[in-house]
């Protein structure tokens, strides 16, 4: 299958990355997808290193599999079919404490958005599901039909601040009310449009569906500070995010795990210690060229911070 994919910021990312001769490097890559960024660095790698792929959805891993089908097979290759935020365990399983750099591409893939069956593209008319792993969780569904009315309008705004929030949750639960569910991406399409003719607000809303019903943020957070844990000294963690909430995130732990200190006490009670040095004061983001090339990089910023 032709997939047509430019990945964000590869020279960026794959210039930073540092192999060191003198020791095993192990590098991991959270979202593989189909392992462009991955192939250059792999190239870059030397005998005996351990390349880690994790990518939530395991048809990814497949593809990823086919893309990097002879490059450097010097290097062990080992790949995880589960969700970042389980970093820490899934390393642990294969005895792996210890890792020399990371890196995130965040957000989803084309073919996710794509496609109908089980993602959120309004485009088309599907399941209303949107996980990453079908078997996690509970579909986007269950949010739509469950969740009280403070509880969705607090998502669409934190998600995407979008003004029509209040009234399509209030919408959505009047429509309950005369029992009807939520089971179709046309399902809620059609009562977004009945709400609100801006153009923007069913991207959002479903945007915003899609992030909760992953847990995209919280899980974020569990994985890049289990990440800095595990960095070895030296060792770098680059995060590329696409959403402002996310590089929001990003830049909060980044900003945290750089402080001896993080409470506000006149004589500190945290005994926090800093564990990286952020390496951006500002985020990188895509040149004017690559902008053009590509008009998914507009949205990307970049951090990287290494390990003290
Ligand atoms: C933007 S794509 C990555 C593209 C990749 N860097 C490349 O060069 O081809 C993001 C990928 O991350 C995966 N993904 C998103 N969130 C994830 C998570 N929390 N855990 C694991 N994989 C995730 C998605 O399934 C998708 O395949």
């Amino acid at each position: 299958m032709e997939i047509l994919h430019i990945p964000v910021l590869l020279e960026e990312l794959v210039s930073s990355v540092k192999i060191d001769e003198n020791k095993q490097n192990i590098i991991v890559d959270c979202t593989l997808w189909l392992a462009w960024h991955a192939k250059k660095i792999i190239e870059k790698m030397h005998t005996g290193d351990i390349f880690i792929w994790f990518d939530a959805d395991i048809r990814n891993l497949e593809l990823a599999k086919n893309n990097l089908k002879g490059v450097n097979e010097e290097v062990n290759k080992i790949f995880i079919n589960s969700n970042f935020v389980n970093l820490r365990e899934e390393l642990e399983k294969i005895k792996i404490k210890i890792i020399t750099w990371i890196y995130y591409d965040l957000g989803i893939s084309s073919l996710h958005v794509d496609e109908a069956e089980r993602w959120f593209s309004f485009r088309f008319d599907g399941p209303l599901d949107m996980r990453f792993d079908t078997s996690t969780w509970f579909p986007a569904s269950h949010i739509v039909n469950t969740y009280k009315e403070d509880a969705l309008t607090k998502i669409f705004i934190d998600y995407w601040e979008d003004s029509g929030s209040k009234k399509i949750a209030r919408n959505i639960i009047e429509k309950r009310k005369k029992w009807f569910k939520f089971y179709r991406t046309k399902d809620l399409a059609t009562l977004i449009d009945e709400t609100t003719t801006f153009p923007k607000t069913k991207t959002r809303i479903f945007q915003a569906l899609r992030i909760e019903t992953n847990k995209e943020m919280e899980n974020l957070k569990i994985s890049l500070k289990d990440a800095i844990n595990i960095l070895d000294t030296g060792g770098t963690i680059f995060a590329i995010s696409f959403h402002s909430l996310e590089d929001r995130i990003v830049k909060n732990i980044f900003r945290d795990e750089s402080r001896d200190c993080i409470c506000s006490d006149i004589i500190c009670t945290c005994k926090h210690k800093k564990q990286i040095q952020i390496l951006t004061k500002k985020p990188i983001l895509p040149s004017k060229k690559e902008e053009s090339l590509n008009p998914r990089a507009r949205s990307a910023k970049a951090r990287l911070a290494i390990k003290c």
